[in-house]
């Protein structure tokens, strides 16, 4: 049996496994088996130290449970299902990102947070993979890719054309809350991306990381500036009590960039997903500021400064990133692809689901 602390008493496996339910409709006081949400708030509040007594005869019915939610999620389209596995999904991941002083941070990787956590991030990848069309062939892997991201709908979304034409301030807020938690990881991820790199990546992405940190500025670093943002238009910092009201294409969205950027199996993806973005914030973000000055709000340094950064960042990434990577190794341009395809795609279903909550809350 698996001993797991938890804030100072002792878990069995079976007390993670069915959490007695508080349900007065139980008369006889069944437990009933936790949800993944609470499965993963239970790893991620214990903690876990593997030793010779673990009952491992749990780990395939944890991963059956995870890998069969997220299936029956993507299957359905039921956006309650999605939000859910999503919800655990982040919480899982949130563990990469812990405090060492927060508990979460004992958890991430013990063996059932990292067998729940990977096979769920298996089955989103592959799932969004198999909806993917792509070139077999591709000569010159950059401009493919610039090509990739200038026809793909999310490339100039309709969003923010919205935000530059008629979003009121609060549509404006709404979208800097919502893009917070992605913005507010993204340096924590680029360094993520930087291990296990070599020659001219390694120097670009350390370039890039520069620049996140303000070139040695910390006011001037780029986490700050969009607190400064945020701050500017009174919205309120991404809380764990605010992730229920997410969309669940904002959760996805997040989720797809952690798994692609802490797993090394999906390094040559990453490094498309990271290429996709710089690429395709540039000319978008500049509508938003656009957005910003028709509504009097100040221009919000944190947008204008990708607005010129990014588009130096975007060529570093295809010359001296990808375009290295491909030559050294041929088999990494179809992951690559993939990963700037992925990107494209998550970034569509969020901005499209968006701009419905913007108008409908503008109307
Ligand atoms: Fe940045
Ligand atoms: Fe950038």
């Amino acid at each position: 049996m698996v001993l797991i602390r938890m804030r100072g008493w002792l878990m069995t496996t079976q007390m993670l496994f069915a959490t007695p339910t508080s349900d007065k409709g139980s008369a006889i006081g069944i437990p009933r088996p936790p949800t993944l949400l609470e499965l993963a708030s239970q790893l991620l509040s214990s903690d876990f130290r593997a030793d010779s007594a673990i009952d491992w005869g749990k780990l395939p019915g944890l991963i059956s449970k995870g890998t069969s939610a997220i299936a029956t999620a993507y299957e359905s389209e039921d956006s309650a299902l999605l939000h859910d596995v999503h919800h655990a999904l982040y919480m899982l991941q949130s563990a990469h990102f812990a405090s060492p002083d927060d508990v979460a941070a004992a958890s991430q990787f013990s063996p059932f947070t990292v067998a729940l956590r990977s096979s769920m991030e298996d089955v989103m990848i592959d799932r969004m993979l198999s909806k993917l069309e792509l070139d077999e062939a591709v000569d010159q892997l950059g401009s493919a890719i610039r090509e990739q991201v200038r026809q793909h709908p999310a490339g100039a979304h309709r969003l923010f054309d919205h935000l530059e034409q008629r979003a009121s301030v609060a549509e404006i807020r709404l979208f800097f809350e919502s893009d917070a938690r992605l913005n507010e990881r993204f340096f924590d991820l680029l360094a993520m991306c930087l291990v296990g790199t070599s020659g001219t990546a390694k120097t670009e992405l350390a370039a890039n990381l520069w620049d996140e940190a303000g070139r040695g500025n910390n006011a001037r670093g780029h986490v700050h500036l969009f607190s400064e943002a945020l701050a500017a238009v009174g919205g309120r910092e991404p809380t764990i009590e605010s992730l229920a009201s997410w969309e669940w294409q904002a959760l996805a969205g997040h989720n797809l960039f952690v798994a692609l950027c802490s797993n090394r199996k999906h390094t040559f993806r990453a490094m498309g997903l990271m290429a996709a973005t710089e690429l395709l914030d540039p000319p978008q973000y500049s509508k938003l500021i656009q957005g910003c000055r028709r509504v009097g709000l100040p221009v919000p340094e944190y947008y204008s400064e990708h607005v010129e950064i990014d588009v130096v960042h975007g060529s570093g990434w295809l010359d001296n990133v990808i375009a290295p990577l491909a030559r050294s190794n041929p088999r990494a341009a179809r992951h690559i692809l993939e990963g700037v395809a992925l990107r494209l795609e998550s970034c569509r279903d969020y901005y499209d689901t968006l701009l419905r909550k913007l108008q409908s809350i503008g109307s």
